[in-house]
Order: C-alpha cells, then sequence, then structure tokens
C-alpha cells in the first residue's frame, strides 16, 4: 500500500519527525526556512496532508491553490489564527490542532514574565553584564511584590486556568477574569476566582492583567490606548497570547510616560520583526515566542499532530479538529 505524502513546514523535533517517516512519505524542512506563499502552494498541490505552524500564513490563496491535493492541515500548535478556516471548511480540508499538550508550558512563561517585569529582572541582569552595578543599597532597582497581588485574565481558557492555579496557590494571589465562556464552577471555587462583566473591569482592578485570548479580527488592538489606559499606573501587562491583540504604538506610549509600571511580552505584533521603541524601554521583558519551547512540549506536540493524523488517514474520529 503506498503511504501518504506529508509535508512538514518547518523543523520538528528529531523523534517526532523520525516517527513520521515510519508511516508517511515524509518531506521535511531540513534548512528549517520560513516557507514563501509560493512554497506552500506548491506543498498543498504535492501532498495529502501538509503540516504547518504558527509561522506560516495559510491564506484562501494557499487552500485554494489549483490542483490542490492536500485534504489536511495538521497545524503543529495550539493557536489557528494564521489559517483561513473558513477557506479551509469552504474547501473541504480538515484542520487540526495541539491543545492542552502546550498549556502548563505558556502558563509558566506568563509567570516568569510577570515575575521578570514585577522584579525587574531583565533589567538587573542588564545592569550587572554592563558594569553598572555599584553594590547593595536599600533603595536600588525596587521593584513590586507578586505574592498577595490582583492576577487579572482576559480569557479565561486552559493556559489562563492554569496560571491562575499557579498564582493563587502558589503565590497568595486573587483571581479576577473576564470570559464569555467561564470555566466549570469547580475550578471558579478552586482558584475563589471572581468573573468581571467586562475586560474593562478587569484592566481597572489588576496589577498584573495576562493575555488569553485567541488572536484573529475580533481581538486585534483590544488592548489599544483607550483599555491601556484603563490600567494602574503601577500595573503589569503580560502577552503569551498573539501579538497584535496589543497596539504596540500605544503600549509604548504607555510604558515612556509611566501610564502604566510594566509589560513582558512572549509574543509580539508583526513578529519576528521588532518595534524599534520597545528596544529602547528599561521596563518592558522581551521573549521570543517562547511559551511551548520546552523539549518535551515539542515533542508532546509533534506527537499530537501524528494521532490527528492517523486518525484522518484510518477514517477515525479526529481527537483535535479545529
Ligand atoms: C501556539 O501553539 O499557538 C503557540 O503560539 C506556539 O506554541
Amino acid at each position: 500500500m503506498t503511504k501518504p505524502v506529508v509535508i512538514v513546514t518547518r523543523k520538528w523535533p528529531e523523534q517526532v519527525e523520525a516517527r513520521l517517516q515510519q508511516d508517511y512519505e515524509v518531506k521535511l524542512n531540513t534548512d528549517d526556512h520560513a516557507m514563501t506563499i509560493t512554497e506552500l502552494q506548491q506543498a498543498m498541490r504535492e501532498a495529502d496532508a501538509v503540516l504547518p505552524t504558527v509561522t506560516d500564513v495559510i491564506s484562501a490563496e494557499v487552500v485554494n491553490v489549483e490542483g490542490r491535493r492536500a485534504k489536511i492541515l495538521g497545524n503543529f500548535g495550539v493557536g489557528f489564527n494564521h489559517i483561513d478556516i473558513e477557506a479551509a471548511k469552504a474547501a473541504g480540508v480538515t484542520v487540526t490542532n495541539t491543545p492542552e499538550v502546550l498549556t502548563d508550558c505558556t502558563a509558566d512563561i506568563a509567570m516568569l514574565l510577570f515575575l521578570m517585569s514585577a522584579r525587574r529582572a531583565a533589567e538587573g541582569d542588564r545592569h550587572v553584564r554592563n558594569r553598572q552595578w555599584m553594590g547593595w543599597r536599600p533603595t536600588h532597582m525596587l521593584g513590586s511584590k507578586v505574592t498577595g497581588k490582583t492576577l487579572g485574565l482576559i480569557g479565561m481558557g486552559r493556559i489562563a486556568q492554569a496560571l491562575a492555579r499557579k498564582a493563587h496557590h502558589g503565590f497568595a494571589m486573587n483571581i479576577i477574569y473576564n470570559d464569555p465562556f467561564p470555566p466549570v464552577a469547580e475550578t471558579i471555587s478552586d482558584l475563589q476566582a471572581t468573573l468581571c462583566a467586562s475586560a474593562e473591569d478587569v484592566l481597572q482592578q489588576a496589577d498584573f492583567v495576562s493575555l488569553h485570548c485567541p488572536g484573529g479580527k475580533a481581538t486585534y488592538h483590544l488592548l489599544n490606548a483607550e483599555r491601556i489606559g484603563l490600567m494602574k499606573p503601577t500595573a503589569h501587562l503580560i502577552n503569551t497570547a498573539r501579538g497584535d491583540v496589543v497596539d504596540t504604538d500605544a503600549l509604548v506610549d504607555a510604558l515612556t510616560n509611566a501610564k502604566i509600571a510594566g509589560a513582558g511580552l512572549d509574543v509580539l505584533e508583526g513578529e519576528p520583526a521588532v518595534n524599534q521603541a520597545l528596544l529602547g524601554l528599561d521596563n518592558v521583558t522581551l521573549l521570543p515566542h517562547l511559551g511551548s519551547a520546552t523539549e518535551e512540549t515539542r515533542v508532546a506536540m509533534g506527537s499530537r499532530v501524528l494521532d490527528n493524523l492517523k486518525a484522518f488517514f484510518n477514517g477515525e474520529q479526529i481527537p483535535d479538529k479545529v
């Protein structure tokens, strides 16, 4: 029996690439370059399954390429705002993602960012490396305490809940949130979490605001100048969701003019490009989209794609169909 042809758009952990090769005729991206639209269109023509990831723009132009052979897009990642889902649906192309397996690691990065932002960790590291440190003194580099403060979550899905558990049980934080689909009562009671009527309410009350909404048109610049303006001047904004949920120019203005105390960003608008103004600010911590970047999680994400592919080609129920 001929094996289905599978194209992987970026380099994956070796052990999952090896497993993939056992069951499929696989074309790997050995030099790990970001594929162009033309290359993605060619992949859709050549393969039965294309396995893209968050850096690949799978627009209607790619989905509807003439002579398309691919019937499934097995996305390596939980977010799928880079795929035109409507176009895929209309064309009968199945789309899958990789939920759950990256929940804890992404929540860890959010936690890391708000600790770094509150305690000025990146700034402190630069200070030592640049040989500016003159020694301990009572008023040197004071940040703000995290334990016991209020964490405001905009979006209360799996990652937000995992972060809330760490923050509430580990740092005695008070949890407030806004989400049109609140978690189950058991979770709310475990976290003693308070539902706010709007994102604006969360912004006004929280000491730390963490964003957990999906990317896409509906959340584009959700954090604009007006909403950032509702935050306390002592508050910190953490983004591990998608870069364009925040209006970067408005954030730069807020950070420059002490409208908020700090920000921690794992995702950037237009990444990997970086807004130059951010680079000059000490009160922002910048990470290169590391949320799921652990050995364990990236292997688990690959395994999840494999499970989805197997179910698809065996005609079984697909676990993570979008
Ligand atoms: C995702 O999966 O959507 C993340 O942004 C990358 O891990």
